[in-house]
């Protein structure tokens, strides 16, 4: 058996038809910048997030730089955020000469720590990216609550965590704006890059959308000097065809999930999810000791594996001058060993999860 930690050729499979038809539109259409492909989809995804504003972008990165040029931060201000993300989470803290502070993580969630978090607060603090990792919000009432008090600008990095939920609300319901990434391997993902900013705030929807087309009011009249970070329309169609197809893929994530949690061994560690949270999935995550020798074993087996991710970011050499040191956050640290990503996509087949737990069983039990 061969099986990826993604299947994007089975994905695309499952929907070739509609899909093929809507590029074609779009090349009939010859609409390939803005226009009603992207709108349409800023719309849908504005309605299936229960946000007011939708805003497609570039990409996540560019999402998140786009949320901290509308949260009015200054240079020198602190921005919250975990060590162990994607270093887009980071990059964009520096784009606008914020300062990047750390805060550790929980051990059962992989999320942030929010007892650490309120402890980190200083005067300096202005802004909080929050992380969605692997597909779970955080207690995000919580964290509204220590933001309202200490007056932050809340940021959820959502690029994993489409159709995720906390106490039944979306990204975008208790942050000030919510950033997604549409990556292909996304559990919305697009055929090339794509990202969505997304708000229920009037004044930073008008902000954003300003960024993100040249600061444009009209054609050639420029407010400010924004960015080119449009949504591709080409993108925007194909997203809106795989919109529609969102909440099943989800559930069939959290049942492919519920079935590891089942029947791995026990000896195996597991990032769990939490009581109030819908975990969507993007990664399932199991954690070993002999990570190295578990992944050559899968790996001969035909069973592709990830690790998300090998080295937390205050020990990434693009962070060396900024003087983090190692042990400084123990939990994203430890994590950072022992994390392995095991396949989980919509189309995963029953004899496929069957083969994986197998495997994993007879690795642990020699
Ligand atoms: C947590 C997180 N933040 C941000 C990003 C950046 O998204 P993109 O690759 O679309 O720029 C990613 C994507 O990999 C991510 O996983």
């Amino acid at each position: 058996m061969n099986i990826p930690l993604v299947d994007l050729k089975a994905n695309y499979r499952s929907i070739k038809k509609e899909v093929d038809t809507a590029i074609q539109d779009v090349l009939d259409s010859c609409s390939f910048i803005m226009g009603p492909f992207v709108k349409k989809f800023e719309e849908d995804f504005a309605r299936f997030c229960q946000v007011k504003h939708g805003i497609g972008c570039a990409n996540g990165t560019a999402a998140l730089h786009l949320a901290l040029l509308a949260s009015g931060i200054k240079k020198g201000d602190e921005v919250l955020t975990v060590p162990n993300t994607f270093i887009a989470t980071t990059e964009c803290i520096s784009y606008v000469d914020g300062k990047i502070k750390f805060v550790d993580v929980e051990p059962q969630t992989a999320l942030i720590n929010i007892d650490a978090l309120e402890k980190a607060i200083t005067k300096k603090t202005k802004v909080l990216i929050v992380v969605d990792l692997y597909g779970q919000m955080p207690d995000m009432q919580r964290i509204r609550e220590i933001a309202v008090k200490h007056d932050l600008f809340v940021i959820e990095d959502a690029a994993q965590a489409h159709a995720a939920e906390w106490m039944g609300h979306q990204p975008g319901f208790y942050g000030d704006i919510a950033c997604f990434s549409f990556f292909p391997a996304k559990n919305l993902g697009c055929y090339g890059d794509g990202g969505a900013v997304m708000t229920n705030y009037d004044e930073l929807a008008e902000k954003i959308r300003l960024f993100v087309n040249h600061g444009r009011t009209t054609k050639y009249e420029h407010m400010i000097e924004g960015y080119n970070y449009r949504l591709d329309a080409l993108q925007a169609a194909i997203l809106d065809v795989k919109l529609a197809h969102l909440s099943k893929w989800t559930d069939l994530r959290r049942e492919h999930a519920r079935f590891y949690d089942r029947n791995l061994p026990s000896k195996v560690g597991r990032i769990i999810e939490a009581k109030g949270a819908k975990h969507v999935y993007y990664m399932y995550e199991i954690r070993v000791q002999q990570r190295e020798p578990l992944m050559t074993y899968l790996k001969q087996q035909g069973i592709e594996c990830g690790i998300h991710y090998p080295l937390p970011l205050n020990l990434q050499p693009a962070y060396a001058s900024l003087g983090f040191k190692k042990g400084q956050f123990p939990v994203s640290e430890q994590l950072a060993q022992e994390i392995v990503s095991i396949p989980i996509f919509p189309e995963l087949t029953d004899q496929q999860r069957q083969f994986i737990v197998d495997h994993i069983k007879k690795f642990v039990s020699q």
